[in-house]
């Protein structure tokens, strides 16, 4: 279930916010604390959902400002109003919320407590704790520090499951935002998504629209195999669009999210039972090696690995950055003895770089700051090393473009002068944003035949779908959903 939060500030507003989530809420919270002069039999009418009453205090994350006896007294008018839930924080003093609880009637009540600073290792006394109060629900929602903090939650959510008890349990942060996604899948009663950005009544609080739509928490079944990105940062990252569409229209149970991992050892010894597979970003492509049990050789050659694969047997290491960009240039090949420049000498450059030494090509890679480095990889490559100021005295049949130059912001640059691009010339710029960069725009009007970053991005994604499935991905549709989400950034 997907409880949306009304958050005010007016009353006003929460009405409208009420008929806006209708299509989004299975179930409604009404935040009392945070909606000025609210009228709550007005709301309780205009809901058209089940409702949960919350009037949080600061310590608990909210914004009521009288005293807790004047607090607990809405909750009091709440349940006489026959309202289908309230919300009780542990931390209420002792007398008040015994009162509530012995004098609910038939509403429900939600034992709820929060820590916004930590997630204590083990939640089990509290819980003990909890369960001995006669609440209908509870709730134990932390703040992850870690990753791995996400566990804590879901062992308990299992202990509720054994126990028969329902409960609503999560990590707030953009490190929980997993369990937030998880938590229904895991076992949790409900999980809270907002209205819309902007709108969150918690730390790390995920629009509904996405829990719906996107991660489709209400159709995850016990089974689901999770799958996700690990980096740091991931938030950036388009891969959850991607995969979690691609899984949709393949009929996939699968789900896919966002990991923001700092020790990548740790996490992966952790999580590695829930795992269906992962996509690897950076700084972790070198480090979640040592994890594996096998590397595909061309990842092997690479040094860096973007795709974990189970197999039953372990786990394997790919890269489909390099069989990607030979995919994305699949209409110029073959590529053996085909003179081809890469400007960059980074990440990008190694994997393209390799796929096109693999296939043959004339190489030559460019350096700019750092020559040592670009000079290493040049070694490893057996190809050309020259200044990307000289770009001008090598024989070019493919570019490519493995520099951030003419990434947004900085839409005017370009890593190659518009001058020396000629109609027989094909132009990768692994670039994506923008779609059309400037060098791509440089080398239409010269009459050369283009391959936007776009094509780079979908086919290593596709690539990540196949070796996680076995079938093919739906890769128009993956093309669409990263160019809808580049235009939208316009
Ligand atoms: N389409 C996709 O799926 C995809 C995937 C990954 C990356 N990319 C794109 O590829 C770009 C590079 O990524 P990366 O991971 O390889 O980055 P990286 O490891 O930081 O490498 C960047 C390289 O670009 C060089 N460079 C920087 N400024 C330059 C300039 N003004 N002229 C020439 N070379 C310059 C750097 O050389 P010095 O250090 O010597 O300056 C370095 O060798 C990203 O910015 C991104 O736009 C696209």
């Amino acid at each position: 279930m997907i409880c949306v939060p009304i958050v005010g500030p007016t009353m006003d507003r929460a009405r409208k916010d009420l008929d806006a989530c209708q299509k989004l809420a299975d179930i409604i919270e009404l935040r009392l604390d945070l909606i000025e002069d609210f009228d709550l039999p007005l709301l309780l009418k205009e809901a058209g959902k089940p409702c949960i009453v919350t009037n949080r205090c600061k310590i608990d994350g909210g914004q009521f400002a009288g005293t807790e006896q004047e607090r607990v007294e809405i909750l009091r008018r709440a349940i006489e109003l026959h309202v289908d839930y309230i919300d009780i924080e542990t931390s209420t003093p002792g007398p008040l919320l015994k009162s509530i609880l012995e004098n609910k009637g038939r509403v429900k009540v939600i034992l709820s407590h929060h820590d916004f600073t930590r997630t204590p290792d083990d939640l089990n006394p509290l819980y003990d704790l909890m369960r001995q109060m006669p609440a209908d629900v509870l709730k134990i929602v932390t703040y992850a520090t870690d990753i791995n903090d996400n566990l804590t939650l879901f062992r308990l959510l299992a202990r509720a499951r054994k126990d028969n008890k329902r409960m609503i349990a999560f990590c707030m942060g953009e490190k929980g935002e997993i369990s937030r996604i998880l938590t229904v899948q895991q076992g949790g009663w409900l999980t809270f998504g907002s209205l819309e950005t902007g709108k969150e009544s918690a730390p790390g609080q995920i629009t509904a629209s996405t829990l719906k739509h996107i991660y489709r928490v209400n159709d995850l079944k016990t089974e689901t195999k999770v799958y996700g990105v690990i980096g740091d940062p991931v938030s950036g990252s388009m891969g959850y669009l991607i995969h979690n569409k691609a899984f949709q229209e393949t009929g996939l149970p699968h789900v896919y999210v966002p990991l923001l991992v700092q020790n990548v050892t740790r996490f992966f010894n952790a999580y590695e039972p829930y795992l269906g597979g992962l996509s690897v970003t950076m700084p972790h492509k070198e480090a979640i090696m040592k994890t594996m049990d096998r590397i595909d050789p061309a990842a092997e050659r690479i040094g860096a690995v973007n795709t974990v694969v189970p197999d039953g047997n372990g786990w394997t290491g790919f890269n489909t950055d390099y069989s990607g960009a030979l995919k994305a240039l699949e209409p110029y090949r073959p590529l053996q003895d085909k003179n081809i420049l890469i400007i960059g000498a980074g990440g990008t450059a190694k994997a393209i770089g390799q796929g096109v030494a693999d296939q043959g090509a004339q190489l030559t890679l460019t350096f700019n700051r750092n020559r040592d480095k670009a000079q290493e990889l040049a070694d490893q490559l057996k190809c050309k090393l020259i200044s990307v100021r000289d770009v001008d005295q090598a024989a070019v049949d493919i570019l490519i473009n493995c520099s951030p130059v003419g990434m947004a912001p900085n839409t005017n640059d370009t890593p190659y002068p518009a001058r020396l691009l000629k109609k027989d010339i094909v132009v990768f710029d692994s670039v994506y944003n923008p779609m059309e960069t400037r060098l791509l725009k440089d080398a239409q009007a010269a009459g050369c035949a283009t391959v936007s970053g776009v094509e780079l991005f979908v086919h290593q994604a596709a690539g990540q779908f196949e070796l996680w499935t076995g079938k093919p991905a739906p890769i128009d549709l993956m093309r669409r959903v990263v160019e809808d989400k580049l235009a939208s950034q316009d």
